[in-house]
């Protein structure tokens, strides 16, 4: 399947395919495993930090192995690439989705750079998927102390993602309305605002729309906002603490065990546990 078929399929059949991300090849088996053993269709991100560490060759190469061997509708995605340079490393070493995030530029040359990504990307593979961003998503994937804040004039409005879309024909929108990046320790389950992701659905019917940002919001939010459109939700943070928990206790548990596979295995079954979880949540369960 297509990476195209793989969202539209969702989004006929209302679930929403997992993005989780990765820089470690212990964490991409735990997510491979936790998918086809749920017999998901699954999304492996890596951001720019994240590649920079796993090789984005290496996270190309890796992933269609574990495509190969189990057969599962599996998408590559680039997370948040932030050059054009940046997303054509990805559309070479294989990548079968591409992020281009210029969430942070005047919109008119958000739309100019995502343009000339597409182009690019879908001259090398025409069935890549592109995904834009619209509006300030806040935060990072990681724990945050000071209360990051969630304000109205941040999130993505219908007419700016109708006039995105008409003219870069991205295939997916990443949009703001509510969510951010990591967990908000004074805030940890915002508020995702539900009319937003109608009316924007309402101006680009056709898109895949996106949630970033997906750690923490409530099971009750994610459920309205896949009934509302979303198709595609990433999910970072929590995978990010259930392995760097897991890794802590396993060293400080067996301070004599120098074995990594052994000292590993443990954050892997952690991240597992998140992966089906989610899974189960956004009702991508034997979709595959
Ligand atoms: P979280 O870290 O909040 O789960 O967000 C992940 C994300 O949106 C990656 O693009």
């Amino acid at each position: 399947m297509t990476s195209s078929e793989i969202l539209k399929k969702a989004q006929k059949e209302k679930y929403a395919v997992g993005q989780f991300n990765i820089s470690t090849d212990e964490q991409l088996k735990a997510i491979i495993q936790a998918a086809d053993e749920l017999k998901s269709p699954v999304i492996i991100g890596t951001s720019e930090g994240e590649r920079g560490f796993i090789g984005t060759e290496q996270a190309a190469v890796l992933t269609k192995i574990w495509q190969q061997k189990t057969k599962l509708p599996i998408i590559l995605n680039a997370d948040h690439c932030k050059t054009i340079e940046s997303a054509k490393e990805a559309i070479d070493a294989g990548y079968t989705a591409i992020h281009f995030d210029g969430s942070t530029l005047p919109i008119e040359e958000n739309i100019k750079k995502t343009k000339e990504i597409i182009r690019y990307a879908k001259s090398q593979n025409p069935n890549i998927l592109i995904e834009g961003e619209l509006g300030y998503l806040r935060g990072s994937s990681e724990i945050h102390k000071e209360k990051t804040e969630i304000k109205k004039e941040d999130f993505t409005t219908p007419e700016e993602a109708e006039e995105f879309i008409q003219k870069t024909k991205a295939d997916s929108l990443a949009i703001v309305i509510g969510n951010i990046h990591g967990i908000d320790l004074k805030n940890p389950n915002p508020s995702l605002d539900i009319k937003r992701i109608k009316q924007i659905k309402k101006a680009i019917k056709d898109t895949f729309l996106v949630l970033h940002g997906g750690s923490g919001v409530s099971k009750k939010d994610i459920k309205e906002a896949i009934k509302q459109g979303i198709v595609k939700i990433n999910i970072n943070t929590e995978l990010r603490i259930a392995y760097s928990q897991k890794l802590r206790e396993s060293m400080t548990s067996r301070p004599d065990q120098v074995k990594p596979y052994k000292i590993l295995t443990p954050a892997v079954e952690a991240v597992k546990e998140v992966v089906k979880e989610k899974i189960r949540l956004f009702g991508s369960e034997n979709k595959a």
